[in-house]
């Protein structure tokens, strides 16, 4: 069965007062319109159809190569959004969902229990529906004595009885690709909005008999649309408190669930404590026993098992076992930290290979360097790597022991069991076994320092 999603994304969002479009802002690090991807392509939605329009090339950059789009130039209503869709998916066998870019919370199992609701009752629509006592200013769903859906009314439309209703529209349903593209161009906008509603299309269906049915979601905070930034700030703590107990009952010891913010696509191991104030976003990937300490964040990283990381951050890099970072430190663009390492405070690497049981413990820059096993890099060292127009590399082999305040002019490579004298600037290869010392002999001047006094 082929499975068709179309996303809605081409309003502005004008209630978020922005001039980015709505559906690229941010819940725990990720686009709006990502989660809504993403839990399609969870529940194993192949081909993703984005429409958008309001600054369509930003919520193409976000989005990328996770969904075709099409384009909307005016936003006249979310049936003319779906017609849109019309040239590539109107020959399609198969089913279509349609969910709006701004319902991030909607779960990849309720997708699924709403493709699955739909097959087995072999309907022509599916609309995703919930129940409230005060339905809001969402469309209202109008049953016939059969309990089939009759049709929607939108709350600008509604007749007061039509407003009592409970049951309203969440704006995701499901739809016979082909019958959707078949009737879709019969819609038109002769209602209190002037727009051409999707929702139209489930009174064509039911008078052609059609089957239009409902499926009841049960937790109504995953219906939450986001149209403005106090939406957008609940809908994050909604989303941080299910995460974090998710981890908690993993096996995870968060230690203040209120401040530690964690995004939906990292793992974590079991026995591994998560100290307060701390993020953790993006694809990362968290080992057993670690202690990821107060006010890190940790960002597209993958993280091995024992391994302490205290106030530091960590960007697109691995780190190993048993490997203790910060306070202070940060590590940024693709370092790979080997076992049992130790980088201490104030300590910044960048594009750096760390071998196995070095230290850095203090206050150094190391970028664009390789740096083998058992090597010390003192106090104060610094890799020289630019020039003010290039970067270049350091290499610095296995069992070097690098003295403090040295800078290491690149590109430059310092051979095994080296030693490097403290306060070096060290500008040319170093042979192995060998001392590189440069620095100003030191004078002594006897009772100078009462005469300069
Ligand atoms: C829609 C439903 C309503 C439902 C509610 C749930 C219709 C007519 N009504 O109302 O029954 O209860 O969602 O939240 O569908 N969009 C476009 N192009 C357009 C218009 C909208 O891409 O021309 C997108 C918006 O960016 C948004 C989504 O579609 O992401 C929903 O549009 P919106 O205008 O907010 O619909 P509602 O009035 O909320
Ligand atoms: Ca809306």
């Amino acid at each position: 069965m082929k499975v068709n999603a179309i996303v809605l994304a081409a309003g502005r969002g004008t209630r978020m007062k922005s001039n980015y479009p709505k559906v690229i802002h941010k819940l725990l690090g990720k686009p709006m319109i990502m989660h809504v991807i993403d839990n399609l392509k969870k529940a194993n939605v192949s081909n993703v159809i984005s429409v958008v329009g309001y600054k369509a090339d930003l919520v193409e950059k976000v989005v990328n190569e996770e969904s075709r789009f099409v384009y909307q130039e005016e936003q006249l209503g979310t049936g003319h959004a779906i017609i849109m869709a019309k040239d590539i998916l109107e020959s399609q066998e198969g089913i279509t969902i349609v969910i709006c870019g701004d319902t991030p919370l909607i779960t990849s199992e309720t997708i699924e229990a709403l493709i699955d609701h739909h097959l087995r009752n072999e309907n022509t629509a599916t609309i995703l529906t919930g129940i409230l006592d005060d339905a809001l200013s969402y469309g209202r769903i109008v049953r016939d004595s059969n309990d089939n859906v009759e049709k929607i009314v939108e709350f600008k439309d509604a007749s007061d009885e039509e407003k009592e209703i409970t049951e309203f529209n969440t704006g995701t349903y499901i739809f016979d690709n082909k019958k959707l593209f078949e009737l879709i161009d019969l819609i038109d906008n002769n209602n209190a909005q002037k727009e051409y509603y999707l929702t139209d299309i489930i009174s064509i269906m039911h008078e052609k008999n059609y089957k239009v049915d409902g499926c009841i979601l049960k937790d109504l905070k995953e219906t939450i649309g986001i149209n403005d930034r106090r939406t957008l700030a609940y809908a994050q703590k909604v989303l941080q408190r299910k995460i974090n107990n998710q981890l908690m009952d993993n096996g995870v010891t968060i230690v203040d669930p209120k401040t530690t913010y964690i995004g939906s696509d990292v793992q974590i191991g079991i026995d591994t404590i998560i100290e307060p104030n701390t993020k953790i976003y993006g694809h990362t990937t968290i080992g057993e026993n670690c202690i990821i300490g107060s006010s890190s964040e940790i960002v597209n990283s993958i993280i091995l098992d024992n391994t302490q990381i205290i106030y530091s951050h960590i960007h697109d890099c691995t780190i190993k076992n048993n490997v203790k970072i910060g306070p202070y430190a940060r590590l940024r663009q693709n370092c790979i930290i080997e076992d049992d390492v130790n980088i201490g405070n104030f300590v910044e690497l960048k594009k750096t290979l760390f071998g196995q049981r070095s230290k850095s413990a203090h206050l150094s820059y190391i970028g664009d360097a390789i740096v083998g096993d058992d090597v010390n890099i003192g106090c104060g060292t610094i890799t020289v790597n630019y020039d003010g127009k290039k970067k270049h590399q350091t290499i610095i082999e296995d069992n070097v022991f690098v003295g403090c305040n040295s800078n290491l002019i690149a590109p430059i490579k310092i051979e095994a069991d080296a030693v490097i004298a403290a306060g070096t600037t060290v500008t040319s290869d170093v042979p192995s076994e060998s001392l590189a010392i440069g620095r100003v002999r030191q004078e002594i001047k006897n009772d100078f320092a009462s005469k300069f006094k």
